[in-house]
């Protein structure tokens, strides 16, 4: 079984002070920093590109987990490998030439990941379960944070976490958006391995009880 894994998101981080977020979410013990990159084109919103990322980089010593929601992602992956980025996640909508960008990612000296939106069937990454080390199930529509949890969603991790047991393979499973203390459970009984965290995280009054909480519901999941 892997190891449970935290990563608070920046996106709901106060963006005139990042600095501080990043000291917030190290204070709370949790594991990897997500950093959520939007274009405006894959999804209706925008937020910051690798020179962030580059800048932040020598302030925290946790992995830096980048969930690009952008069209043509093979030019924004080179680049944030480039500013320190330990594990670029890509969508699958967003990508013909998947397995070479994965590929890519990983020549390049990260780790790569594959990500679905709510409405793509587990069925189109199937292919590429070999070539990455994490697979990302958004459980809300990409693009803005403290949305609700889609249910059906977790049916969808849950149906990965058997494909990784039937194939052998040794990728996590990580779910985004809309986890929160009511549905964390739920979010652990599909036997994933990472939770993101946006908004719970950021406007908790104990950032640290967040993660312990969440750490705690996975340390429980159904997988060995
Ligand atoms: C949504 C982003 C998420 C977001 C999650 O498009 O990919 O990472 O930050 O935020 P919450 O936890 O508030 O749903
Ligand atoms: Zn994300």
């Amino acid at each position: 079984m892997k190891a449970p894994v935290v990563a608070p998101s920046l996106l709901s981080a106060d963006f005139s002070d990042m600095r501080s977020g990043l000291s917030l979410i190290a204070a709370s013990g949790a594991d990897w920093i997500h950093f959520d990159v939007m274009d405006g084109r894959f999804v209706p919103n925008l937020t910051f590109g690798p020179k962030m990322a580059a800048d932040l980089r020598p302030h925290t010593d946790l992995p830096l987990d980048v969930h690009l929601m952008t069209v043509e992602p093979e030019w924004l992956a080179r680049d944030f490998i480039k500013a320190g980025a330990d594990l670029v996640t890509f969508h699958i909508e967003a990508c013909v030439h998947a397995q070479r960008l994965a590929e890519s990612i990983r020549a390049a000296g990260a780790k790569s990941g594959v990500a679905i939106v709510p409405s793509t069937p587990v069925s189109a990454i199937e292919e590429m379960l070999p070539y990455v080390d994490l697979v990302l199930v958004m459980t809300v529509n990409p693009g803005f944070g403290g949305q609700s949890l889609i249910p059906s969603c977790l049916a969808k991790a849950s149906r990965i976490a058997r494909m990784r047991e039937e194939t052998g393979l040794d990728f996590a499973i990580s779910v985004d958006g809309g986890i929160n203390r009511s549905t964390i459970g739920a979010a652990a009984g599909a036997g994933v391995d990472v939770v993101v965290m946006g908004s719970a995280f950021f406007s908790s009054a104990d950032p640290k009880a967040e993660v312990d909480a969440a750490r705690a519901a996975l340390a429980g999941r159904g997988r060995d």
